[in-house]
């Protein structure tokens, strides 16, 4: 985030809640192009705010989606400036949510990180990225045992789960299943 502070007080409500381990993304310098979004003017209904960011619905509502994402984010991620600082602020697991290579898997370790989550945002981020479980073997390949590895996007069933888990992940995440649930019960 560009702002530290906020940042800060995000992981101390997060290790007072009880939590574990933080993921931190690594894959959003900037938010991709969404002609989606932008044709659609997307923007979340009225009356419902970010806490967890610290932002207001008045304050979502005056901002395009893009806006908003750039007002909190930063985009000059750094491994050697933001791990060693999130180690020093909290004793959470540190998991790197975003990575595709054996490369930032070999980074990750490197940097003492607990885990890795083989991401690419749902391939809502950046067109052209490869599907998660063909770079998977690669990674899991490199990580030889020395950092923990889950998996997430395009999970839909429990055959993708038993490839991922045969492929070398630990464990699976399942992001927008779980929104097409709440959407339908919500109608
Ligand atoms: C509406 C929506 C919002 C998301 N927001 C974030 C986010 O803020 N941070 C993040 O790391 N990933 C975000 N993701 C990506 C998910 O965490 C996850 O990587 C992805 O949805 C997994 O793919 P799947 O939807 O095919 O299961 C978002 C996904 C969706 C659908």
């Amino acid at each position: 985030m560009t702002d530290r502070e906020k940042e800060a007080r995000i992981v101390r409500r997060a290790e007072a809640s009880g939590c574990k381990a933080i993921f931190l993304t690594a894959d959003s310098p900037v938010l991709g192009v969404r002609y989606n979004e932008w044709r659609n003017g997307f923007q979340p209904p009225p009356g419902l705010g970010y806490p967890m960011i610290e932002k207001t619905s008045d304050q979502i509502q005056q901002e395009s989606h893009d806006d908003g994402f750039s007002s909190f984010n930063s985009d000059s991620h750094s491994w050697a400036r933001e791990i060693p600082w999130l180690r020093s602020i909290t004793k959470m697991e540190i998991w790197i949510k975003g990575v595709l290579t054996s490369e930032d898997v070999e980074t990750a370790i490197e940097y003492g990180c607990d885990g890795v989550i083989i991401s690419n945002h749902g391939g809502r981020q950046l067109d052209e990225t490869p599907a998660t479980i063909d770079v998977l073997p690669a990674c899991a390949k490199a990580a030889r045992g020395r950092i923990r590895i889950h998996i997430d996007g395009g999970i839909r069933s429990g055959t993708d789960i038993f490839k991922a888990l045969a492929l070398g992940a630990e464990c699976c995440w399942v992001g927008r299943p779980m929104l097409w649930g709440l959407a339908i019960a919500a109608i």
